[in-house]
């Protein structure tokens, strides 16, 4: 490997949420973090010295995109993932839960059903509910491990509630699925013929594991695209979250158009300058990086896997497809959600998310961040095992 990932970098003391805010949100300081989707590389000095060039430059005024940042976006989109976009597709926000909270605020109005699917990135949830909308939860089916979705009850429900929208997360946050071709266009369909808009998140797109393939909602048919809001950042790929910059892709004109004016009543204007510069750098240059990580987080992901099969027989590691997120079901433990948070927090002395906030059917599930060092993954290991023998 040309990039070490085994490094640990101390990240305390740099304001940062995951491990600077312990005693604040948890009321200790103990624990060890895996939480927020937040990992522990540092980025490759090729990708750290055009930020310097930038900030060297020393003035850090009001800024928008140039052809410049659209070819690098286009370069990512066309060499990873087969297509590339039209710049006048692309309005830039403040991250993607922004862009979503305005879509909602876009494309809906107060009392109108907005869809996700259950396990999922919880923010959704709170955008449609803090903009008076009615949250419609098609849960997804849990069987032997594996997460499907049920095509079926997603267009009863769509009819039945007077669902405007769906909120779909590909890949899917926190069960780790890449949804395949022929599942995003059965849902581009569904959506399609009952005209809901379809809001698709793809930050988690770039970590996908061997035997799968990712297909991006871009690369539906061109009748798909009418009602199609695609968001996009490099903020999961290269950790540049704190850069606060996204993409939200819009092929329709009239749809972008609502978009705009819900964005301009936000009080949105120019992108966050250091973000734009990340996103040309990450993009041009950032390729054998994502590669070598996506590989080393795919040894974190088996070391996981190996780790519950022989020490803790009673979780079911739900093997994922695709993003540095795990989710591992503890049910089979017998404990109520208090007990096993006090099992993770005080005995384990972990930062997990625990899976109630995903969703009321997972309170028994965490998930668990592998975007770090093997022997810090080694270590959260060793220590709810520890916590798991205690019990017996
Ligand atoms: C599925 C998903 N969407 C969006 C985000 C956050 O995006 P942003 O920081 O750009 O708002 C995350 C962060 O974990 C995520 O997992």
């Amino acid at each position: 490997m040309k990039y070490n990932f085994d490094e640990i970098i101390d990240r305390r003391g740099t304001d940062c949420l995951k491990y600077d805010f312990g005693m604040k949100r948890k009321g200790r300081n103990d624990l060890l973090p895996m939480w927020v989707a937040d990992m522990d590389f540092r980025l490759p000095q090729e990708i750290l010295d055009d930020l310097h060039k930038r900030i060297e430059h020393g003035i850090f005024g009001y800024t928008d995109p140039l052809d410049d940042y659209f070819e690098a976006l286009n370069h990512w989109f066309s060499t990873r993932y087969g297509y590339t976009v039209d710049p006048a597709w692309v309005t830039l926000g403040a991250g993607l839960v922004y862009g979503i909270h305005v879509s909602i605020q876009a494309f809906t109005e107060p009392g109108d059903g907005v869809m996700v699917m259950q396990p999922v990135y919880y923010p959704f949830s709170e955008a449609i509910k803090n903009n008076g909308r009615k949250l419609v939860n098609c849960q997804l089916c849990y069987r032997d491990g594996h997460y499907s979705i049920d095509f079926e009850k997603m267009e009863q429900e769509i009819r039945g509630e007077n669902v405007r929208a769906l909120i779909f997360c590909s890949p899917h946050n926190p069960v780790g699925k890449v949804w395949t071709r022929e599942e995003i266009e059965r849902i581009a369909e569904i959506c399609l013929a009952n005209d809901v808009i379809m809001m698709v998140d793809e930050i988690h797109c770039d970590f996908i594991f061997p035997g799968h393939k990712f297909f991006s909602c871009m690369c539906l048919e061109e009748k798909y695209r009418k009602n199609l809001a695609l968001y996009s950042s490099p903020g999961k790929t290269f950790n540049v979250a704190g850069l606060q910059s996204a993409n939200i892709i819009i092929p329709d004109e009239a749809l972008r158009a609502k978009y705009k004016k819900a964005n301009t009543m936000a009080g949105y204007s120019q992108a966050n300058i250091m973000g734009q510069e990340a996103l040309k750098a990450c993009y041009m240059k950032g390729a054998d990086w994502v590669d070598e990580l996506v590989e080393y987080i795919w040894g974190n992901v088996q070391y996981v896997k190996e780790f519950i099969a022989a020490n803790l027989p009673k979780a079911k590691f739900v093997e994922p497809e695709g993003t540095y997120l795990v989710w591992i079901d503890f049910s089979g433990y017998g404990l109520t959600p208090e007990e096993l948070e006090h099992v993770i927090v005080d005995e384990a002395k972990l930062w997990l998310d625990s899976g109630a906030i995903f969703g009321a059917e997972t309170a028994l599930f965490e998930r668990f961040n592998l975007g770090c060092p093997r022997s810090v993954v080694e270590q959260a290991m060793k220590q709810l095992k520890e916590a798991f023998d205690r019990l017996s």
